[in-house]
């Protein structure tokens, strides 16, 4: 009979659902999906967590757990960058291009496209996932499935803390 071959994206989701259940905090669990996505993933090429200050007006994100080439932008008000809107908004944004976008702050010149998924707890954003890749257009609707997934299992998991 014939069967349908798993696509990586779908084996990758069996590699996170198992990373959520060893991961004892948040913290580990975010550190360990920045380092599966970017080892698993070819076209994943920086990926990392921002978290929202608490306490800080007017809020910043603050650059977490990441893998790919430092990063001049560690701290990133809501009111610029790609970051800003995804977390200001609370939607996921996809940039297919980043230079034609007037809203990318550059982290490295390599990057060609993004993209940023916010994170929630209870209803509000606290961070988010953000992953720059070195291809044009590298985030499609299967990639935007995966990276919602992951953003809401973090989401979940500091929920519990
Ligand atoms: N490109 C992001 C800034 C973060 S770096 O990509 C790591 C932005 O436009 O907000």
């Amino acid at each position: 009979m014939a069967t349908t071959k798993p696509s990586k994206i779908e084996d990758l989701r069996k590699e996170v659902d198992l990373l959520t259940a060893a991961a004892g905090t948040a913290d580990q669990l975010m550190k360990a999906l920045t380092l599966l996505l970017h080892d698993k993933m070819l076209k994943y090429n920086w990926v990392g967590f921002y978290m929202l200050e608490s306490g800080t007006s007017p809020p910043v994100l603050v650059l977490g757990h990441y893998q790919g080439a430092m990063t001049p932008h560690t701290r990133i008000p809501l009111n610029q960058g790609i970051c800003g809107a995804a977390a200001s908004s609370g939607k996921t944004v996809v940039v297919d291009d980043v230079k034609s976008d007037l809203r990318y702050l550059a982290c490295s010149l390599e990057t060609k496209s993004e993209i940023v998924v916010p994170i929630f707890v209870s209803g509000k954003v606290v961070g988010e996932l953000d992953i720059d890749s070195h291809f044009p257009a590298a985030f499609g609707v299967e990639d935007r499935e995966l990276v919602e997934y992951c953003a809401q299992l973090v989401g979940k998991r500091l929920e519990r803390a």
